[in-house]
């Protein structure tokens, strides 16, 4: 039993890394639900607990060298569950300079180095049996639990008539839309706001050099679109710009880069042109410097991180937009 278990728990371990990527990764409300995945998987880890305490416990007996090792995954683990709970109430926001989805996020990641090290000290080997009808059977009443679980946990969710009942489908809170003032300021891990002269700024499109004021007398859009932030949060506002397919030209390329003034980098595939901006207001004013002035990306369908803030270059490429990592990695 204590196999199967761990076995359970190290499936459950990965499968809830992923989907939590996936909800992050994903800006479109596709049919299979990430997010729910995500959160009947991360609950099933406790449904696992009544029958992982005995193991723990005499694992503890024998005091071996990598215990406190095994003790902090349980602790990292537990955190993370916890603020996964929280962020998902949404009362509290954040804890200290960090929100708790950030917390989440940083847990899961740790949480993940130390699963590695510790099924690499107590590995768990398959036997043939473990994929017979007995297992079909505990996976699906496992499964049956977690969904169980689940909604019992959305249900008291919304009997305690909780903010995050009004979670959007990637599990973010709504926040200040309609208000520029109130758009909450961020930046990818260590990114922060560079200090731009508007006189002497420019953005080289394409290899043309292109000055605000050229930009400002482009054919315009004015359009409301969503702003869906991994730190947590969403927000609707109203943007100015011009869409990059009156900036580029997709033959011979496959995808466009746009690089900001500190460095940071997104490639967008090519057939994103018409669904992406090159925008110089929020709410009708010029963007202010958190948020990305003179000129930022708006990516309607993208995650936050796509939003490229101060774009000083795009560059049209042959390469395809999906030689990147999923997530920038500074
Ligand atoms: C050790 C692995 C993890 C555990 C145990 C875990 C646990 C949880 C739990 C219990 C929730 C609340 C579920 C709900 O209300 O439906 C949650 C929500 C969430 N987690 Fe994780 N998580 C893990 C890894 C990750 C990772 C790696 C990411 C992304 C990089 C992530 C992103 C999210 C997101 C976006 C939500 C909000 C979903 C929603 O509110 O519907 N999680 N997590």
């Amino acid at each position: 039993m204590g196999r199967r278990t761990n076995m359970a728990l190290a499936v459950l371990l990965v499968t809830a890394v992923i989907s939590g990527l996936a909800s992050q990764a994903i800006g479109v409300d596709w049919p299979l639900d990430t997010a729910v995945i995500h959160g009947a998987v991360a609950l099933a880890i406790l449904l696992l607990s009544p029958w992982k305490t005995p193991i723990v416990q005499r694992g503890l007996k024998k005091k071996r060298p990598g215990r406190v090792f095994s003790l902090a995954l349980l602790t990292v683990v537990l955190i993370t569950l916890a603020s996964g709970l929280l962020h998902a109430h949404g009362e509290i926001s954040r804890i200290g300079p960090l929100t708790v989805m950030q917390i989440h996020v940083g847990g899961a990641v740790l949480a993940l180095g130390l699963a590695i090290d510790h099924f690499r000290r107590h590995p768990v080997t398959p036997r043939h049996f473990d994929v017979d009808r007995r297992a079909f059977l505990r996976t699906s009443a496992l499964s049956a639990a977690a969904a169980g679980i689940w909604l019992a946990w959305e249900g008291t969710l919304q009997a305690l008539e909780a903010p995050g009942t009004e979670r959007r489908f990637t599990g973010m809170h709504e926040s200040g839309s309609h208000d520029p003032e109130a758009l909450p300021t961020t930046s990818w891990l260590d990114d922060s706001v560079p200090t731009i002269d508007a006189g002497e700024w420019t953005a080289v499109v394409a290899g043309r050099n292109l000055t605000l004021a050229d930009l400002e007398a482009m054919p315009q859009d004015t359009f409301p679109a969503i702003l869906d932030c991994t730190g947590g949060w969403y927000s609707e506002q109203e943007w100015t710009g011009v869409r990059f397919d009156r900036l580029i030209d997709p033959v011979g390329n496959r995808s466009f880069v746009a690089w900001s003034a500190t460095g940071y980098a997104r490639r967008f595939p090519i057939a994103d042109l018409e669904s992406t901006w090159l925008v110089t207001r929020l709410g009708g004013e010029p963007l202010s410097p958190g948020h990305g002035f003179p000129a930022r990306i708006v990516a309607p369908a993208r995650r936050g991180f796509w939003w490229v803030k101060w774009v000083t270059r795009i560059e049209p490429s042959p390469v395809p937009w999906w030689l990147q990592s999923p997530f920038p990695l500074s």
